[in-house]
């Protein structure tokens, strides 16, 4: 296996306030892995640090492998209601994640993202007046056009209705069979993370341990 990420003794405060230390994983290329934990213990302080926002204080993060070349991340935020009034479409919305110039090899990637993502019927609807599950999607559709090797999900979910939630979850299951496209989804829903994901990295105590989706024991893992 291609290891995609890799964190050895990974620290990080603000201030003088630490939210973890001594943190170690590996993210092999192709993997799903979900990052759970309570609000606070640091999952989106260590996005912040995989995507290059945010510098660690101590240990290190290898973001892929020199050997494989560069890797490109694309990155699908917590759920932010579009107002109802928002005046471009669902295509134009994912063509926003396109350089200024938009060549024709760029409008069949646009074309193809809304296919992976189930929007192609509903491309020239507005967004603003699409669900909240159609909206998500078109987030997914425009971190998907630059080809990304790692996609990174930060709590995307929370606030959807559970079958919007099984369908954006079961797209990105499809482009991880397909593409071997990498999977990182910061959650609460353990459910939705135990029928998705893999691997799992849990903050608690300052700290990070990991496993197996399978052996996330609720009595255990407090979140
Ligand atoms: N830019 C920042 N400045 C100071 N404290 C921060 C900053 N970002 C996050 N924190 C603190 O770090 C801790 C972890 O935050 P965060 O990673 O956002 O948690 P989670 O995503 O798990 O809810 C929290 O106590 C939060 O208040
Ligand atoms: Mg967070």
């Amino acid at each position: 296996m291609t290891e995609i990420i890799k964190a050895k003794d990974l620290g990080m405060s603000f201030g003088d306030q630490d939210v973890f230390e001594n943190v170690n994983f590996t993210i092999e290329k192709g993997s799903k892995t979900a990052i759970l934990g309570e609000n606070g213990s640091g999952k989106t302080t260590l996005i912040r640090i995989i995507m290059n926002t945010l510098y660690p204080k101590s240990g290190w993060l290898m973001i892929c492998d020199k050997e494989n070349g560069p890797c490109k991340i694309g990155y699908v935020p917590q759920f932010r209601d579009i107002d109802h009034d928002f005046p471009l479409s669902i295509r134009s919305f994912v063509e926003l994640g396109a350089p200024m110039f938009k060549n024709a090899e760029y409008k069949a990637r646009v074309a193809e993202v809304l296919d992976k993502t189930e929007l192609t019927e509903i491309a020239d609807y507005r967004l603003g007046r699409a669900s909240g599950g159609q909206k998500q999607r078109a987030y997914l559709a425009q971190a998907l056009l630059d080809n990304p090797d790692l996609i990174i999900l930060d709590e995307a979910t929370a606030s959807l209705d559970p079958v919007a939630k099984e369908t954006l979850l079961s797209l990105l299951d499809r482009l991880n069979e397909t593409e071997k496209l990498t999977i990182v989804f910061t959650t609460h829903d353990i459910e939705l993370a135990r029928a998705h994901m893999n691997e799992y990295i849990f903050f608690a105590n300052g700290t990070a341990t990991t496993g197996s989706m399978k052996d996330f024991d609720l009595g255990v893992h407090h979140v």
